[in-house]
């Protein structure tokens, strides 16, 4: 059997993701690589030659990439911080941004048995990052989709046979005023990335026929589900307690404005994302 060079497998995969308007053809072609080699990316140049069957199967997961299936329901892995997450049709993805949220809301708790809420779940992904990194915090998440609940669950039984310390998942609409009311001012950090896209707002094939509409799009404004979280937050805040949350790129005056709105939450800021886009704004509770 002849062996072919991986190199020469991996830049026609990456022309071809290229030419089907792939963001980033060539991580892609290199994570699907490494995907069916079952090796981490950073191995890849320690394997110069494969088999004919491992650029058959590579061949065929880039065919499926360039019809602009997203990396990650291909892989069925996507990651946020130190966690490793089951992902697949019927959740939202987790976004590399959501990570800046993250390290500032883990870097705002200074209790030592902390309360943290993550509202609109999806996957997990926030909240079982922060249970990772908070061995000794309860953790709460909230997502009303029982698809993504489903996936939720699934992930945080991973996660907890792993050794991290088991969340709370909550089946619940974020918009029902009384939700969690018995947290009412107990809560150290509350965590959304919410749904904030205006409705008709042109994206992406992967996000737009992938990602669930209800995860993404936010009503007109972008602001329906966002306007009841700042309400939540003011209320399952404890005094000294953070919120941070997620926003579209177009809300970095307005998000803050509604948390500035709420008498009990001070310190209201707009933070940035790496390409420099305003991303998610954050307030202390009084
Ligand atoms: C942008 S996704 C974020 C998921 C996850 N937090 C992350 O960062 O990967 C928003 C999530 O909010 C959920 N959601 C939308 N409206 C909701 C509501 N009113 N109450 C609870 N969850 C909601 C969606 O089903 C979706 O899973």
């Amino acid at each position: 059997m002849t062996r072919h060079p991986l190199r020469l497998a991996i830049n026609e995969a990456e022309r071809v993701l290229a030419a089907a308007g792939v963001d980033s053809p060539r991580v892609d072609a290199e994570l699907l690589a490494a995907h069916v080699l079952g090796v981490e990316r950073s191995r890849l140049p320690l394997i110069p030659l494969v088999d004919p069957p491992v650029v058959e199967a590579l061949h065929k997961l880039v065919r499926q990439r360039a019809t602009r299936v997203p990396l990650q329901h291909i892989t069925g892995r996507a990651y946020l911080g130190a966690v490793d997450l089951e992902v697949g049709p019927g959740v939202f993805i987790p976004r590399p941004e959501t990570e800046l949220m993250l390290e500032w809301g883990l870097s705002t708790v200074e209790s030592k048995d902390p309360v943290v809420v993550d509202l609109c779940t999806g996957s997990g992904a926030l909240a079982l990052a922060a249970a990772h990194r908070l061995p000794d915090a309860t953790v709460h998440a909230v997502e009303r989709d029982p698809s993504a609940l489903a996936w939720a669950r699934r992930n945080a039984e991973a996660r907890a046979a792993l050794g991290d310390t088991p969340i709370i998942l909550h089946a619940g609409d974020v918009t029902v005023p009384d939700l969690l009311s018995d947290l009412d001012g107990q809560v150290d950090l509350v965590l959304c990335n919410p749904p904030y896209v205006p409705d008709g707002t042109e994206v992406q094939p992967e996000v737009g026929e992938h990602d669930p509409r209800h995860a993404v799009f936010g009503g007109a404004d972008g602001l329906e589900v966002i306007r009841h979280v700042v309400a939540l937050a003011a209320r399952l805040l404890k005094p000294g307690g953070h919120v941070a949350i997620e926003h579209d790129d177009s809300h970095g005056v307005v998000v803050p404005e509604l948390l500035a709105s709420r008498r009990v939450l001070t310190d209201v800021e707009d933070h940035r994302d790496l390409a420099w886009r305003p991303r998610f704004a954050t307030a202390r509770r009084v």
